[in-house]
């Protein structure tokens, strides 16, 4: 286990309270280059032509990306992510399994921050990297600033909307399930309370879904690049088109979320791909 928290700070978005317009983008593999390929598929060009059509899509308050950034650890992919990304809008970063972002996180310090604070809702971002393996689990930083954030919510009657890489269900595929977060019990039982102001977010499975559980909307979001079957016992390539998930969080507690997916019949995946790590 890390010696430190890899996430700090607050950012902070003091704008109409009415509604919050959020992005998630998640799992880039970014490999730093311009021609880098994921299972044949160019994630470089897949990613910026989802980034490009989230931004214009209308104003955005703040970028979530739930990890895997990077292809294979490439210290490069963070700042081409940064790059597409731009300036015009905060983003906040949480590394997946793929990613090794904690030997150089300097100069995205501003991306690593653990929430930000609205109006009337709170979001914060948790890391369930566990290094060296696959699968994740909330190490004691994480679940003390689960903590922190669900004291400060209830205490300024805010929602909360909590960031994972790794989700914290069971996605019904076997491959899958086997790396999700493996304490998740405790995380869901101490958000038990204030389960029903509570949204959740997360990347990893390269899917959409929209599931309740232990009474917590839990959302999944396609990746930039090659998407993985639903429900699907083994390893397996999903022919749909990336995406990224748009949210628009209101005062009173509702939410609007839709995945928006961007085709390019020129960047695709080999579909017969058998295997992924
Ligand atoms: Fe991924």
């Amino acid at each position: 286990m890390s010696s430190s928290s890899l996430l700090r700070g607050d950012l902070l978005l003091q704008k109409d309270a009415s509604e919050l317009r959020l992005v998630q983008v998640t799992d880039t593999h970014l490999t730093g280059t311009a021609n880098g390929e994921l299972l044949g598929m160019n994630t470089a060009r897949s990613a910026r032509a989802v980034i490009d059509a989230a931004k214009n899509s209308g104003a955005i308050d703040c970028f979530l990306v739930t990890g895997d950034i990077a292809a294979n650890e490439q210290p490069t992919a963070y700042g081409q992510l940064e790059e597409m990304l731009g300036s015009d809008t905060p983003s906040l970063w949480l590394p997946g399994n793929h990613d090794d972002i904690r030997s150089n996180s300097g100069p995205f310090e501003p991306h690593l921050r653990r929430r930000l604070r609205a109006p009337c809702w709170d979001v914060v971002m948790l890391e369930t990297q566990v290094q060296g393996e696959v699968g994740g689990a909330l190490n004691a930083f994480e679940i003390g600033a689960l903590a922190e954030a669900i004291d400060d919510a209830i205490a300024e009657d805010k929602y909360l909307l909590v960031a994972t890489h790794h989700p914290l269900r069971s996605m019904a595929s076997a491959w899958l399930d086997e790396q999700s977060v493996r304490n998740a019990d405790e995380a869901l039982n101490m958000l038990g309370p204030h389960a029903d102001r509570t949204l959740m977010i997360s990347g990893h499975v390269h899917q959409e879904s929209d599931a309740v559980v232990s009474g917590i909307r839990m959302l999944t979001t396609p990746s930039t690049c090659v998407q993985f079957a639903p429900q699907s016992e083994d390893f397996a390539l999903d022919d749909v088109a990336p995406g990224y998930r748009s949210l628009r969080l209101y005062a009173d507690g509702s939410v609007h979320t839709e995945v928006v997916r961007v085709s390019d019949e020129n960047n695709r995946p080999l579909i017969g791909s058998s295997g992924y790590h």
